[in-house]
């Protein structure tokens, strides 16, 4: 008896562990480019590669990143930012250029593996007042009409990654999922088009926001971990909110007739800095949790199995705008210089480990800008030149992760992350004779005052004319 229950079990061992080896899933990862230095992009596809990263999803197609990825067999979704859908909705020949030089240019033999192009990003949130709802269903016609016309119909499909606020649900039960009222039948009609194309639906759910805007919503169901209370809808049991979220997706699809279309979570994670509940502990266990049920392939109630998961994001981006709240910035399961901030199972092996980072960064020198000893009693002209210093660099992590700093440690943190900024550019420490550069690391009070990374060069023109509007915005203000 003991003996053939031992056999059985070894016989299950071996089938369970052929069947991991046949398919590991893999994860695909969000490369955002909004920061002031950002990493030359053969180093971040190195990087890619090193983790065992096989998808990723870009935010434009800009063919200094896009060309990197040749080669490399790493699945491409390239994108179209909301402020070109107009122009694409009109315009059927715009189309087909935009094809041309942003997919055609890279589909050789041995070029980029483009899967997916993105038509906008999230286009119909409630933030942008219907800016793109007009739009978004023509020019997602007419950027698949120009993918068919240059011959890439089968290979690559167009969709519109939508945020989780197109659909909701009454008494969070999700077989009450429906398309928000607003946007109702456009969205029916989206996803038909999207299902007679074999498109699939791009949704960015986000635990962590579900979380940040309601005092009330419970810590542990957001995590994926079992800790959350369980909800009972009609028999199916639910003890996280991206199950029931992503459940909810699916009954307002089946609802819409198309209960079979592909999803793909186009962004989902966890920020680290700029939030109470951000912090690298939570995101670590955030990850924890997600990780495991991918490399399970548990699926969710009703779509169990594989999922196809885009994690958001890559790495922090200082450029970000911070209207939806501090956190923006600080989305990165790596810094802004490619360091990872906590173990994490990106292969889906079931086992979380340290990442690797990126392979030769180059670093300013190790110089810092602080606020000069002796102007203590200067306090009203630093905090004029700390709001100067912050309307231009990131000093968000100061009210989160660097709050412990005194008065005088948060000018000098404002001080050093604008000079940096500037390329530690010798006249970007002076604040009306305020500040000095030391050669001694500033960081202090378990606040990291960071070395800014050497631009990958094409870039730097970009940023610092950006810098400029800025600054003449702020002078312009300021009279
Ligand atoms: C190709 O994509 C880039 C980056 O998104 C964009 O700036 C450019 O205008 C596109 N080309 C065409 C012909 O539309
Ligand atoms: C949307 O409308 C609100 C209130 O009318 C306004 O404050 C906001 O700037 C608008 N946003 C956009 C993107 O038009
Ligand atoms: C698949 O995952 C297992 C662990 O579950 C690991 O040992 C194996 O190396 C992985 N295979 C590939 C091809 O990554
Ligand atoms: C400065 O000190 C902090 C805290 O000890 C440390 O994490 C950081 O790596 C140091 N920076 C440099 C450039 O040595």
């Amino acid at each position: 008896m003991v003996r053939a229950e031992v056999l059985i079990c070894a016989f299950c061992v071996v089938l369970v562990s052929t069947s991991i080896i046949e398919a590991n899933e893999s994860v695909g990862v969000n490369w955002g480019t909004m920061a002031s230095h950002p990493i030359h992009p053969k180093i971040i596809v190195d990087m890619l590669k090193a983790n065992g990263i096989k998808k990723v999803k870009l935010f434009d197609a800009d063919g200094w990143t896009v060309k990197h990825l040749a080669g490399t067999g790493i699945e491409t979704m390239i994108a179209i930012p909301n402020d070109m859908l107009s122009t694409f909705s009109k315009d059927y020949d715009n189309c087909k250029d935009w094809v041309k030089e942003n997919v055609t240019k890279h589909m050789y033999n041995g070029g980029v593996d483009i899967k997916y192009v993105a038509v906008g990003n999230e286009p119909f949130l409630t933030t942008y007042n219907g800016t793109f709802v007009k739009d978004t269903l023509p020019a997602l016609k007419n950027i698949q009409k120009a993918l068919e016309d240059a011959g890439y119909g089968d290979q690559i499909k167009a969709t519109v990654p939508l945020n989780a606020d197109v659909y909701d649900s009454s008494n969070n039960k999700p077989s009450t999922g429906d398309w928000r009222s607003d946007i109702r039948s456009l969205m029916i009609e989206i996803v038909k088009f999207l299902h007679s194309k074999n498109a699939p639906f791009v949704v960015n759910i986000y635990p962590f926001l579900s979380l940040n805007l309601n005092k009330d919503f419970p810590l542990d169901f957001a995590f994926i971990d079992g800790g959350g209370k369980t909800t009972n809808d009609n028999g199916v049991q639910y003890n996280n909110v991206f199950d029931a979220n992503y459940d909810t997706l699916v009954w307002a699809l089946k609802k819409s007739g198309v209960s079979d279309i592909k999803i793909i979570v186009g962004e989902i994670g966890w920020p680290t800095d700029g939030a109470d509940h951000a912090s690298v502990d939570l995101a670590h266990r955030f990850y924890k949790g997600f990780m495991k049920k991918m490399a399970n392939k548990k699926g969710t109630p009703l779509r169990p199995g594989h999922l196809d998961v885009f994690l958001f994001s890559l790495l922090d981006e200082n450029t970000k705008s911070i209207a939806p709240g501090a956190f923006e910035r600080h989305w990165g399961i790596f810094r802004y210089n490619g360091q990872p901030k906590f173990p994490i199972d990106l292969a889906c092996t079931g086992q979380d480990k340290w990442p690797v980072p990126a392979q030769g960064i180059q670093y300013l020198p190790f110089k810092w800008c602080v606020f000069k000893d002796d102007k203590k009693d200067e306090m009203a002209k630093a905090s004029e030149n700390v709001n100067y210093a912050c309307s231009i660099a990131d000093c968000t992590p100061l009210g989160y992760s660097c709050e412990d700093l005194d008065k005088t440690g948060k000018i000098s943190y404002a001080f050093n992350i604008y000079f940096q900024m500037q390329d530690q550019d010798v006249q970007a420490c002076d604040f009306q004779g305020l500040a000095e550069i030391t050669n001694n690391n500033a960081s202090r009070n378990g606040c990291n005052f960071p070395i800014e990374i050497m631009s990958a060069g094409d870039r730097l023109k970009l940023v610092s004319v950006t810098n400029i509007v800025f600054l003449l915005f702020i002078v312009i203000a300021l009279m």
